[in-house]
């Protein structure tokens, strides 16, 4: 079939958005059509080209969400007329990291998929019969995508697409964090570092976990007001004094859990060290720079302090991203404070603008009518 996508044909130039072909499912394969695609960082990260492992051309994008048209042979857990997000990170089910509820970092297609294939090692998409490699596994700056049935979660329709669409990365990653990875306690006092999509995540999943006390720390008054309606109950200005105001807010000793959501090694440090001696747990959710390195004095965890990192928040995405929608949908979680804009797909470029200005949270392009 034809479609119109935005394809990166050159490292730091525009998308450009046109006609592709779009093959069948095959087994194990679904056909979507794309409703909504959050606009996210990784997307400009790769399109900048500074990305080690990026690659050329291709279609980008990873936050989708729309509705399942035809299945391929096999598929036996999704249907047409379903409504699906999109899983960059999958969950097979059967590998020994999916089996295991210490991990969710499903290992059945991660090699093709980083090869910009789907599983068997092909791809669906091309133009004037020269395939095209898929993003992610995702490849949703489009209106139509063909995934594997392991990478995609089925959500309720009740949900808004467009809404349920930011499930698919960052806020998941932020939830995640806080209630997978770092299993907040209740009662205890947490510090998010950075408020972006995913330290605003972090904040609700905290609240949700029952945290008494939430701390975020940004640099920017309007990210820190919303950190507020997500359920933060102290709000810090970043820089290099704020481990001594977190240390002094919390009789000498430091949160419980603190959270580093800004990809910068330095604030990840800070994270580390306005943890709690004896039991404070830093986790790291943020990219860092290629070859950048964290730098934490040893003494620190021998006094019992502790670092774990998180990809996608812990979630294993078909049994995690449904329930988050319905705890969205029971009014728990408030995704309307994320949406900042609504672009259509001719327009993705913009949406990259406008993350460079720090305007909202995210863009959402509308791909096609709910
Ligand atoms: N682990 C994962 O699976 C995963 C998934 C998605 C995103 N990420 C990463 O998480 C990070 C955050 O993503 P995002 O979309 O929320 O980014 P974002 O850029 O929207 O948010 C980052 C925030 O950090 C703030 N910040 C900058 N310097 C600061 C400082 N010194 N102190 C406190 N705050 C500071 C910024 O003002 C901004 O609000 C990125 O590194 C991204 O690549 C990781
Ligand atoms: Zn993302
Ligand atoms: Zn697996």
């Amino acid at each position: 079939m034809k479609m119109r996508a935005a394809v990166l044909e050159e490292f730091g130039q525009p998308l450009a958005v046109q006609e592709l072909d779009l093959a069948e499912p095959r087994a194990g394969e679904v056909l979507v059509r794309l409703v909504a695609c959050g606009v996210c960082h990784t997307d400009m990260y790769s399109a900048s080209g500074v990305d080690p492992s990026g690659y050329a051309p291709t279609v980008l994008g990873h936050e989708g969400a729309g509705v399942v048209e035809a299945t391929g042979e096999g598929v036996t857990g999704l249907a047409p007329g379903d409504h699906v997000v999109t899983l960059f990170s999958p969950q097979c089910r059967e590998c020994v990291h999916c089996v295991s509820d210490r991990t969710n970092l499903c290992l059945a297609i991660r090699d093709e998929q980083g090869k910009g294939h789907l599983p068997d090692g092909t791809t669906r998409l091309s133009r004037d019969g020269e395939p095209i490699r898929h993003f992610m596994g995702t490849s949703t700056f489009a209106e139509y995508t063909v995934m594997p049935e392991i990478a995609l979660a089925k959500v309720s329709p009740e949900a808004p697409l467009d809404r349920a669409c930011l499930f698919a990365c960052g806020l998941s990653t932020g939830l995640g964090a806080a209630i997978n990875t770092a299993r907040v306690e209740p009662g205890s006092t947490c510090v998010v570092f950075g408020a972006g999509m995913v330290g605003l995540g972090a904040v609700a999943g905290a609240r949700l976990q029952g945290a008494e006390r939430i701390v975020c720390v940004d640099l920017s008054p309007e990210r820190l007001a919303l950190a507020r309606g997500q359920g933060a109950t102290d709000l810090l200005e970043g820089g290099p004094n704020v481990v001594a105001e977190i240390l002094e807010m919390t009789g000498g000793f430091g949160a419980d859990y603190t959270f580093e959501a800004t990809g910068l090694v330095a604030v990840m440090r800070q994270a580390v060290e306005a943890a709690r001696m004896g039991w404070g747990l830093c986790t790291v959710a943020g990219v860092a720079g290629k070859g950048e390195t964290l730098d934490v004095v040893p003494r620190l965890l021998i006094t019992g302090r502790r670092i774990a990192g998180s990809s996608f928040g812990g979630c294993k995405g078909r049994d995690q991203v449904p329930e988050f929608v319905e705890r969205y949908l029971a009014g728990d979680i408030d995704v309307d404070a994320f949406m900042s804009h609504r672009l259509p797909l001719d327009e993705v470029n913009r949406g990259f603008e406008l993350m460079e200005a720090q305007d909202g949270i995210r863009s959402v392009l509308t791909l096609s009518e709910a």
